[in-house]
C-alpha cells in the first residue's frame, strides 16, 4: 500500500493501515519526512513502555483534542496533577466497592432485558444504551429514563460523532499544520454545562462514584476534588466507562454465537446462579476475557517519548509517538496458539498472561477494570439464562477501530428464548 493510500485508510480505520508484521514483530518504525512513530506489539516492550509512565507520558495533543470536553480530567494529564487525582479516584473502586455497584448494574441489566424480542437485534445500539444506564446510575445515581441524564447521552453521542476520542492526526502527533477536526466544541460545552447542572442538584445524601470523590480526602495531599474538577471527573467518567463496555459486551455476544459449545457451557454454568454472583462463574470470566483479547475496546495507546533514548537499537527523540497496541499483542502470532481464535477454555491452560493488556497495564491501568469486569459478566449471565444467541447466516461484522473497536454496520445476532432452564 502506497503512503498515500495508507493515510486515506488510516483516516477511515486505523486497523485498516497496520501492516500484518504487527502480528508477529517486536517493533515496527513507521518513517517520513516530517515525522516518525512506533508502535510496539511485543508484549513484554510494550508492558516495560506502560510501567515507565515518566518516560512514556501520555501526549499533549490528546489534552488539547479533549480540553474542551474533559478539562483536566486524570484521562488526559501526567506528572503530579495525574497522580493527585488517581490517589482520590482509585479508592471509589477498591475493596468491596465494585460489589456495592452492582445492584445498579443488575437494575440496568434488567432494563436492557425488557427491551429485547425474540428475533434478529442489533446488540451494538441494545449495549451502547444499558451500558449508558449503568454509568448514569453508578456515577450519579440517575437512570437512561431521567430526562435530563437522556440529553447528556444525547449530546454525547453529537460529540463523538463530531469528535473522535483520539483522531489519526492526534495519535499519530503530526506537525501542528496537518489540518484537524475541530468540531464538536459545542457540544462539549454544552456536555459540561448539563453536568455540571446535574451535580448541583444533588443534595448530598447520594452514594455514589461522585460523592465518593467529592467526599473523601486524598490521603497524600488532603484534598478531594474541587467542584470544577469534579465536573472533568464525571464527564470523563462517562466518556470512559460507557463506550467501552458496550464494545466489550457486543463483541462477547458476538464471540458466543459464534460458538454454541461454549455458549451451552456458560449457559449451564449460569443457570443456578444469581446473575449478580460474578465470582461464581468462571467459564464465564474466562469468556469476558477472550472476547477481550480478540477485541480489546481501546485497541491502540498512544504514548509519547519524554526524552532521547534508544528501542531496541533505534534512536527514539522526545516527542516522538510511541504506540501500545493491546489488539496485536493479544493476537502475537509468537506468544497465543491459535490466536485469531476464540477459545475461552485456554484461560484454564498455560496463557501468556503479560500479552493480555485490554485495560492497560501499570500505574496508568483502567481503574475502571474490576468495575467493567463485573458488568460484563452480569450482563452476559442475564441474557444466556433468558436467550439462546445464533450468529445471522451470511452476515459477518468487521470490525473498525473508532473510538473504540466497532463493527463497521453494526452486529445483529439472532436471539431465541431458552424454552427451559439448563
Ligand atoms: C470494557 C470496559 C473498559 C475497557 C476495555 C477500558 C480500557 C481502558 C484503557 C485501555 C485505559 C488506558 C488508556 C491509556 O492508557 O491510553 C483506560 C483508562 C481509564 N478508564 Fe477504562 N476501560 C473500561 C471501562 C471503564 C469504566 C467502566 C470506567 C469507570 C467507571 C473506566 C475508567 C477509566 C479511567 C478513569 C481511565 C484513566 C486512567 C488514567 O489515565 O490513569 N474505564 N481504560
Amino acid at each position: 500500500m502506497g503512503r498515500l493510500a495508507r493515510w486515506r485508510a488510516f483516516r477511515r480505520d486505523m486497523f485498516a493501515s497496520q501492516p500484518a508484521r504487527l502480528y508477529h514483530a517486536k517493533m515496527a518504525e513507521m518513517k517520513a519526512p516530517f515525522y516518525r512513530s512506533f508502535t510496539v506489539p511485543d508484549p513484554a516492550l510494550a508492558r516495560q513502555i506502560l510501567d515507565d509512565h515518566e518516560a512514556y507520558p501520555k501526549s499533549a495533543f490528546l489534552a488539547d483534542t479533549l480540553g474542551p470536553l474533559l478539562g483536566r480530567a486524570v484521562f488526559v494529564t501526567n506528572g503530579a496533577e495525574w497522580a493527585r487525582a488517581r490517589a482520590v479516584i482509585d479508592p471509589a473502586f477498591s475493596g468491596g466497592r465494585v460489589r456495592e455497584m452492582t445492584p445498579q448494574i443488575h437494575a440496568a441489566g434488567q432494563v436492557m432485558l425488557s427491551g429485547i424480542w425474540a428475533g434478529i437485534v442489533e446488540v451494538e445500539a441494545m449495549t451502547a444504551r444499558a451500558t449508558a444506564d449503568v454509568i448514569l446510575r453508578a456515577v450519579f445515581s440517575r437512570t437512561i429514563d431521567d430526562a435530563r441524564a437522556r440529553a447528556i447521552f444525547g449530546t454525547f453521542q453529537t460529540y463523538q460523532r463530531a469528535q473522535p476520542l483520539a483522531s489519526p492526526v492526534d495519535l499519530l502527533r503530526l506537525p501542528k499544520w496537518i489540518p484537524r477536526r475541530r468540531r464538536g466544541r459545542r457540544a462539549a460545552r454544552q456536555l459540561r454545562l448539563m453536568v455540571a447542572d446535574l451535580i448541583a442538584d444533588r443534595d448530598g445524601t447520594e452514594d455514589d462514584l461522585l460523592s465518593r470523590l467529592s467526599g473523601p480526602k486524598d490521603s497524600g495531599t488532603g484534598a478531594a476534588f474541587s467542584a470544577e474538577e469534579l465536573v472533568d471527573q464525571a464527564v470523563m467518567f462517562l466518556l470512559a466507562g460507557h463506550e467501552t463496555s458496550a464494545s466489550g459486551l457486543s463483541w462477547a455476544l458476538y464471540c458466543l454465537a459464534l460458538s454454541p459449545a461454549d455458549q451451552l457451557r456458560a449457559a449451564a454454568e449460569v443457570a443456578s446462579c444469581a446473575p449478580t454472583e460474578f465470582a461464581k462463574m468462571p467459564f464465564l470470566r474466562d469468556v469476558w476475557r477472550e472476547a477481550l483479547r480478540l477485541y480489546p475496546p481501546v485497541p491502540m495507546l498512544p504514548r509519547e517519548a519524554s526524552k532521547a533514548h534508544s528501542l531496541r537499537g533505534r534512536p527514539v527523540r522526545p516527542g516522538d509517538p510511541v504506540i501500545l497496541s493491546p489488539w496485536h499483542s493479544g493476537r502475537h502470532e509468537r506468544h497465543w496458539d491459535r490466536p485469531h481464535e476464540f477459545d475461552p477454555s485456554r484461560w484454564s491452560r498455560t496463557v501468556p498472561h503479560h500479552a493480555w493488556f485490554p485495560f492497560s497495564a501499570g500505574p496508568r491501568i483502567c481503574p475502571g477494570a474490576g468495575f467493567a469486569t463485573a458488568e460484563g459478566i452480569i450482563f452476559l449471565a442475564l441474557i444466556l439464562q433468558n436467550w439462546r444467541l445464533d450468529v445471522v447466516e451470511g452476515d459477518v461484522p468487521r470490525p473498525v477501530a473508532h473510538l473504540t473497536v466497532r463493527s463497521e454496520s453494526g452486529i445483529r445476532i439472532r436471539f431465541s428464548r431458552r424454552k427451559t432452564r439448563i
